[in-house]
């Protein structure tokens, strides 16, 4: 299903950045451009900037950058196609698909169909709500009685089906619906009436109040509906079936209308119920989903780490809470987010306990007794086991075999330190305990390798190829802004130097090649401020404190910046050619060749006020320099497991060396996977 080069032309010309954006912020006009509080990170001051001219923004806090198309990706989580067919829809651009295989469209159709038709149900069980008695004094009056407000009704589109057999069938059937397409949506139910072989067709929903579960982009895909009479031979809450368009797997409840907050809040709060995530957005508390009725799934938690990596439970503090608390935390540490977890007071969920204090003693409850997860499991572990020394040594075991199930070498590293303090005990057994559970668990199969390959799998979903890096949307953008008949040039983004003369000394091995790039962004760059008060030389020093180049001169370049800026001062390139700081030739030869930048910008380009997307942009300046940052930690990684292999190999190693050369070669692996992973989804090449 491909959009023809032609339409995404229209739909680019068509766009209108302004209006793009101002449909997520609002922006205020600054001189020529347009500024906001920026939707990609949290912050007070706005640093969010748009240029209607250039029909770009840029984020000078966070970076980011691009046109409308990279806007809408980026702000709804969705693919390229998808944001295109976002952008033809708002503005009427009308789409041809191509080569669309006869499966594909009845794929397609059916798909659209079954969204076609809930969209239906949700607005006839929002009707009946509204405006019929039986809705009004049942429904609506329940819904009051929760403390439920009219826009909160409104927000997540709540309804109510009559309490009659075939109500939506009928309306449906009135409004072309075809029975088959509604029974595939899950609205209603065949059944064979007894023994007569005569079927019966009828609503699954009859005498509920209805919440319409959103996918992420806000269209309805299925149901949640909860009785209100007491019916022990019912259950509380009924939920649609699965179908073509609902995995309930993969679906959190809320997650469209708290994407945006969850963002801005940087930490995504998960409950177990539909009406606990409506009262905490009621409460202003808009960050909160829950997985409704499915224990939590790996795919549950992919889709909030695609608004952040900080997840906090706020599960009922009674045994089933608990329990469910305990399950949930080591797939949320697999997957390498951040947790930390609540449990409120016995007998309260988060619904009630809102209701009962109010959103501000509830932030503030949130503040003061969550715990991250070794808290968590340590206070549970420490009550029990009192003096007993065997509950003890189970419970450190309990805690490091969640730390074994983090990514993260370095977070692992502090974790140890902090399990060690925790429960009184030397760090060095806290270490060896992880050791063994690796080793239990390499023993165990192939696991590990199993996970590895798929979150690398996952990693490489994220950057779709057919993603355009940022450079490139902007670049695309400034060739279809620029006047067609001027000669321009190409345009040149500085990139590695060529060799000077001496440099044909240099070895030229990859991780050589990004220590000299890091060099030259240093030394024309090194005093820029790529965010208020950190300068690309404080940013670069402070990645590398522990790392010494490899290659001769940058090993010394390196160190005269170091020591230079322990004294408080920024080397410039002309602090190298008045040879204030060094004589050697060779130095100064490497300092002239990386300074020079290998075209000039014509004239030509300066008459047409082109934007030049170069490292004066502060938010290119800043990718590239924490690209560089990357990859040569990844080769430095990938350089340590090579030797940790050799080291290996060798026979004179005692159990305790092999232990600890197994655990630093993982830790390694998944340091380069989680690289990979970055390079991958912040800029693509
Ligand atoms: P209220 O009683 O309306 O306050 O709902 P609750 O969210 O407090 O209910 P509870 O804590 O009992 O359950 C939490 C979640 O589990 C609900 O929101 C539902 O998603 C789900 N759930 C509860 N009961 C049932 C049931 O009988 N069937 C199904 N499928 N899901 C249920
Ligand atoms: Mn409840």
């Amino acid at each position: 299903m491909r959009i023809p080069e032609e339409t995404v032309e229209r739909i680019r010309q068509a766009s209108d950045i302004l209006e793009v954006i101002n449909d997520f912020v609002s922006l205020k006009k600054r001189g020529s451009n347009y500024i906001a509080c920026c939707p990609f990170h949290n912050e007070k001051t706005p640093s969010f900037n748009v240029n209607p001219v250039r029909q770009i923004y840029k984020c000078f806090g966070c970076g980011k950058a691009g046109d409308s198309v990279r806007f809408v990706m980026d702000i709804e989580n969705i693919g390229y196609g998808e944001a295109l067919r976002y952008l033809a829809k708002k503005y009427g651009v009308e789409i041809e698909e191509q080569e669309q295989t006869p499966e594909e469209l009845l794929r397609q159709n059916e798909r659209e169909s079954l969204l076609i038709a809930l969209n239906f149900a949700k607005t006839y069980f929002q009707e009946l709500m509204q405006n019929t008695d039986e809705g009004k004094s049942i429904g609506l009056s329940y819904f009051r009685e929760r403390g439920f407000t009219n826009p909160t009704i409104d927000a997540f589109e709540l309804g109510y089906s009559l309490d009659q057999w075939d109500g939506l069938l009928q309306a449906g059937i009135k409004r072309g619906y075809n029975p088959d397409m509604l029974e595939k949506a899950g609205l209603i139910l065949r059944k064979e009436a007894d023994g007569g072989g005569k079927v019966k067709t009828f609503d699954r929903f009859r005498g509920r109040v209805m919440f319409p579960i959103h996918n992420v982009s806000g269209r309805v895909i299925a149901f949640g509906a909860r009785i209100l009479k007491t019916d022990k031979n019912q259950p509380k809450y009924l939920n649609s079936p699965e179908t073509t368009v609902y995995h309930k797997s993969q679906v959190l409840y809320g997650i469209y209308q708290a994407k945006q907050a969850i963002r801005q809040e940087d930490v995504c709060f998960l409950t177990e119920g539909y009406t606990d995530v409506i009262s905490l957005h009621q409460a202003g508390i808009k960050n909160v989903v829950a997985s409704s009725g499915t224990s939590l799934t790996t795919e549950q938690i992919r889709l909030v780490a695609r608004f952040t990596p900080n997840i906090t439970i706020l599960y009922d503090g009674d045994a089933a809470g608990i329990k469910a608390a305990l399950r949930g935390l080591d797939m949320v540490l697999e997957e390498g987010l951040n947790l930390r977890l609540l449990l409120l007071p016995d007998g309260e969920d988060p619904d009630s306990y809102v209701h009962k204090v109010g959103a501000e003693a509830f932030k503030a409850y949130i503040k003061q007794h969550s715990q991250d997860f070794i808290d968590f499991k340590a206070s549970r572990w420490l009550t029990e086991a009192g003096d007993d020394p065997l509950k003890r040594a189970e419970g450190i075991s309990d805690v490091c075999a969640s730390i074994t199930r983090i990514p993260d070498l370095l977070k692992r590293q502090t974790l140890s330190q902090r399990v060690a303090q925790v429960f009184h005990v030397s760090e060095q057994s806290v270490i060896s305990e992880i050791n063994r559970l690796l080793r239990k668990q390499q023993e165990q199969g192939q696991k590990e390798a199993e996970r590895q390959q798929h979150r690398t799998e996952t990693a490489n979903r994220q950057a779709p190829p057919q993603q355009p890096a940022t450079t490139d949307d902007i670049n695309a953008l400034l060739t279809s802004l620029s006047d067609s008949d001027a000669d321009l040039p190409d345009i040149v983004i500085p990139d590695a130097p060529a060799k000077p003369t001496t440099q044909a000394k240099i070895v030229q091995t990859p991780l050589a090649l990004q220590e000299a790039e890091c060099i030259r962004l240093l030394l024309n760059h090194g005093a820029r401020e790529l965010e208020p008060g950190i300068t690309l030389c404080q940013y670069v020093l402070s990645e590398l404190h522990d790392i010494d180049f490899q290659t001769s001169p940058y090993t010394l370049i390196l160190t005269l910046y170091r020591e230079a800026y322990a004294q408080g001062d920024i080397l410039l390139a002309a602090d190298f050619l008045n040879q204030r700081v060094s004589n050697e030739q060779v130095i100064q030869e490497q300092v002239i060749h990386m300074t020079t930048p290998r075209y000039e910008i014509s004239d030509g380009w300066q008459k047409h006020e082109i934007f030049v997307p170069s490292e004066e942009e502060i938010g290119i300046l800043a990718d590239a320099a924490y690209r560089n940052i990357l990859r040569i930690k990844k080769m430095l990684a990938e350089q340590r497991m090579s030797q940790i292999q050799a080291q290996m190999r060798e026979p004179t190693n005692s159990t305790d060396e092999a232990d600890r050369l197994m655990l630093e070669f993982m830790g390694m692996k998944r340091v380069d996977i989680e690289i990979s992973r970055l390079l991958g989804t912040v800029i693509s090449g």
